[in-house]
């Protein structure tokens, strides 16, 4: 699974359109589920009060089941969204768990900016990637002049700019799935491991 987030709160959002469009690129080898920003209304996480409702339980949830997660973020006074700063922040919780966070996930990047480049807001999602635990894709799509490039219903006029949106998708399924071969191959070698010594013992 596929995990897309992001999203403005904005009725009409670009860097919601991006998402949907890598995530259709993703569902061409995986399933897909997207978490829209706007429509989860997230409260605000409050490391005093950690219990996530239902919507950040959902996420949190589903992030920590996914192969692979997308996020997109529109770029806000030269960074990221303070929403999916919320959003990410609610991932914390997930410290908790074993393994942590996000764990040897693999996460694709897109922004949508105003103006002529967005890549301040992928390197900053990419300092939560690291911290968070997890591998970001290194193709990146930072689209920029984004109201050009979407039209008010989310449709994309930009051909490049759908195909690199298609093609970051499928770089998510493609290294997810190189990370799920290397676990297996992993878990071989350890019960081969375990069955010499076992051997060696008796
Ligand atoms: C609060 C705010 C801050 C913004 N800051 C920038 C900025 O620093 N640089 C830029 O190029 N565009 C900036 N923009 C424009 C947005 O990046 C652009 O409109 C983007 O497409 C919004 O994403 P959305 O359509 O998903 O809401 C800003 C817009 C808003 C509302």
């Amino acid at each position: 699974m596929i995990v897309g987030l992001g999203g403005s709160l904005a009725r009409s959002s670009t860097s919601r359109a991006a998402l949907e469009r890598a995530l259709e690129g993703a569902a061409a080898g995986a399933e897909t589920r997207l978490f829209d920003l706007r429509e989860l209304d997230l409260s605000m996480y409050d490391p005093d009060e950690d219990e996530p409702g239902e919507a950040a339980a959902e996420l949190i949830e589903s992030c920590y089941a996914a192969d692979g997660l997308i996020w997109s973020s529109p770029l806000y006074q030269g960074t990221i969204s303070g929403a999916l700063k919320n959003a990410l922040d609610w991932l914390h919780v997930l410290g908790r768990r074993d393994p942590p966070y996000l764990h040897d996930k693999v996460i694709g990047l897109i922004s949508a900016a105003g103006g002529t480049q967005g890549l301040q807001a992928i390197n900053t999602m990419e300092f939560a990637v690291r911290a968070l635990r997890g591998w970001a894709v290194p193709y990146v799509v930072p689209v920029a002049s984004a109201a050009r490039v979407f039209d008010a219903s989310g449709a994309i006029k930009d051909e490049s700019v759908e195909a690199q949106l298609s093609m970051l998708g499928a770089e998510v399924v493609r290294i997810a799935e190189l990370f799920a071969q290397d676990r297996t191959v992993h878990r071989q070698h350890e019960c081969a491991q375990a069955a010499q010594a076992v051997a060696a013992a008796g």
